[in-house]
């Protein structure tokens, strides 16, 4: 099921209003939009949230999308399940605008959308009921609901039989978004979005959290989160997509976006930690680059681009860094004999 955006644009104040009023919106070819670049933002001159937007979520993607506050990225992903609709251009998928109702009413589950901060829109007396909500809106019978329940309640780690009573308002932070999270895999999506969907969690309950996320997508889920974390997202992402101003900043692999440190630091982004560290020792004229050339100057004509061909994570860099230390002992070694002192315990005179 490709979620397909072609040249999506997004204004919360609709930029003209048609003539006729029975005329929903506006199509892309009857649109013109002012000026070379359209005012976005929230100033008072606003009218693009996003703008342009051009890409395919595939089957099994693990997307992620980043860009500073305000970039974006909560309009994009609303346009991924129908809950907003593009002022121009179109979101397909598996091939059908998902503005028609027909084809929206067809996905709907089927594109679950976790939003920022899930708990705080659990409403029900108890978290049986606050789980089993999409499923029933959905149709199913009791019984098929309650399997739904029971999976994802099992999904997120909670106990069905301690929890299913209780009150969601009752139970701890952490506990409270796992239910949230679990009344959207109850609709048994086939993508799942997540906005920064471990904002606010304490380290621990924080990775467990990826680690479901993780989970969840090996088992086949189509993933989409959002992210300020590049150390997430440079571990979990096949692609990433940034956004600047509302429009496609940079979209690949995260090995391609992440080589870009300077142009992502120039719009407030980072670069996962390990690559920042890397690049710096690499500016410092420590030979890092691919492994095999790892003694070789750092920059040479098979490798021109010296580091930044390549995405470290905290064991690649700690192990070429290690490789270096042991194939050059003299450069950078402190010898045993030089460090131990007259009578000091384990010395020479001792
Ligand atoms: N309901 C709204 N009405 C009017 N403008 C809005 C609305 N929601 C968002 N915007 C504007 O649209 C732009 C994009 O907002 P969006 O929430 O998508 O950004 P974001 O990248 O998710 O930001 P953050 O990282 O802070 O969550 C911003 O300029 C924002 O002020
Ligand atoms: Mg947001």
């Amino acid at each position: 099921m490709p979620i397909v955006f072609e040249g999506v644009s997004y204004s919360y104040t609709a930029p003209a209003k048609p003539k006729d009023a029975k005329k929903p919106r506006i199509k892309a070819k009857e649109a013109s939009i002012p000026g070379e670049r359209p005012a976005w933002g929230n100033a008072p001159d606003a009218l693009w949230a996003i703008h342009d937007i051009d890409f395919t979520l595939e089957d099994g993607d693990f997307l992620g999308i980043a860009g500073h506050t305000g970039s974006g990225k909560s309009t994009l992903i609303q346009h991924m399940n129908g809950l907003i609709h593009p002022t121009l251009g179109r979101v397909l998928i598996d091939g059908t605008d998902i503005a028609d109702k027909k084809a929206a009413s067809r996905i709907r589950g089927k594109v679950g959308l976790v939003f920022q901060y899930p708990e705080h829109q659990l409403f029900a007396a108890n978290v049986y009921d606050d789980v089993a909500f999409g499923p029933r809106n959905l149709g199913l019978p009791p019984d098929e609901v309650d399997r739904c329940v029971r999976d994802a309640l099992a999904q997120v780690s909670l106990d069905f039989d301690s929890l299913r009573t209780a009150s969601p308002f009752e139970l701890s932070g952490g506990q409270q978004r796992r239910v949230a999270f679990a009344g959207v895999l109850a609709m048994r999506p086939s993508t799942l979005i997540l906005d920064e969907p471990v904002a606010g969690l304490d380290p621990a309950t924080r990775n467990s959290f990826l680690n479901l996320i993780a989970e969840l997508h090996r088992q086949g889920l189509t993933v989409v989160l959002v992210s300020h974390n590049m150390n997430d997202l440079a571990r979990l992402c096949n692609r990433v997509l940034v956004l600047k101003e509302g429009q496609q900043f940079a979209l690949g692999s995260p090995q391609e976006v992440f080589a870009h440190a300077d142009e992502l630091k120039a719009i407030g982004l980072g670069v996962p930690s390990a690559q920042g560290l890397a690049n710096r020792l690499v500016a410092q004229g420590v030979p890092l680059g691919d492994i095999s050339a790892a003694l070789s100057p750092r920059r040479t004509a098979a490798n021109p681009e010296g580091a930044t061909k390549r995405l470290y994570d905290i064991e690649s860099l700690a192990d070429e860094l290690a490789a270096l230390y042991k194939a050059q002992p003299a450069a950078g070694a402190i010898q045993p004999e030089e460090t131990v002192h007259e009578g000091q315990a384990g010395g020479p005179y001792a």
